[in-house]
């Protein structure tokens, strides 16, 4: 192990990684120049370049919380060209725009199926498009609901054996963890706490959190 613990990386390390790597496809900059005015909050750049990695090999995957489509792009460029996408959200004029950015980065219109509906309601209600088993599922919706997400993908037999489950937000700007101050009753810091340490402490999942954007849990399924 190297002997200097105490580097973290930092922002010029990123700058870095970005200014060598493959430039973002245009679609991918328009959602980023769209999303910021409107404060639409959607995965930052290096985010979106580790779902990319991890879609590499998922061919079915689920997603919870589409808004302006950038992590579904991310994900669809990075998977298998007959990989397929289902992304829920209950607010379409966000998904219809981000169907258009979809269309302009060349996906094929039958590989992305948006459920315009509140997650738990689409899992509850046996919608068809939801019936899995996914290979990889990525929640980046209602921070209070990220563990009840995770029932209905697990108690719903959705999970593939080996199916890696990602969720954004984990850390929440140091507040989960407490490197920076939190109300003690924020129901969004508390939730995402119990939600990283009940998948952290599960034997079922292999599991951590990369320290990407604002926090990105990554673990594979073995129930
Ligand atoms: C953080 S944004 C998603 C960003 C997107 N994953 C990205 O990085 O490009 C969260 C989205 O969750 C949606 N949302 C709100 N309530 C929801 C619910 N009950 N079920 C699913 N999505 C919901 C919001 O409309 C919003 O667009």
């Amino acid at each position: 192990m190297k002997d200097d613990s105490d580097w973290i990386p930092d922002a010029v390390d990123l700058e870095w990684v970005e200014a060598n790597s493959v430039p973002p496809t245009a679609a991918v900059l328009a959602i980023e120049a769209a999303a910021g005015p409107l404060g639409v909050p959607i995965v930052d750049r290096h985010s979106g370049r580790v779902l990319a990695v991890l879609a590499g090999d998922r061919r079915r995957i689920v997603e919870v919380g589409t808004a302006y489509g950038h992590s579904t792009l991310w994900m669809a460029l990075g998977q298998p060209a007959d990989g397929t996408i289902v992304t829920i959200d209950p607010d379409h004029e966000r998904t219809d725009l981000a169907r258009g950015w979809w269309r302009e980065a060349g996906i094929a219109e039958d590989r992305i199926t948006v459920v315009t509906a509140k997650a738990l309601e689409a899992f509850a209600g046996q919608e068809p498009a939801l019936a899995g088993p996914f290979d990889m599922a990525f929640i980046d919706a209602l921070k209070p609901e990220y563990e009840a997400y995770l029932d209905a993908l697990i108690g719903g037999g959705r999970l593939a054996p080996g199916a890696l489950v990602v969720a954004d937000n984990v850390l929440w700007s140091g507040r989960v963890s407490g490197s920076r101050p939190a109300e003690p009753d924020d129901a969004s810091t508390n939730a995402l706490r119990r939600f990283s340490e009940r998948v952290l402490g599960d034997e079922r999942f292999t599991a951590t959190i990369l320290p990407v954007g604002d926090g990105l849990l990554i673990a594979t399924w073995h129930g």
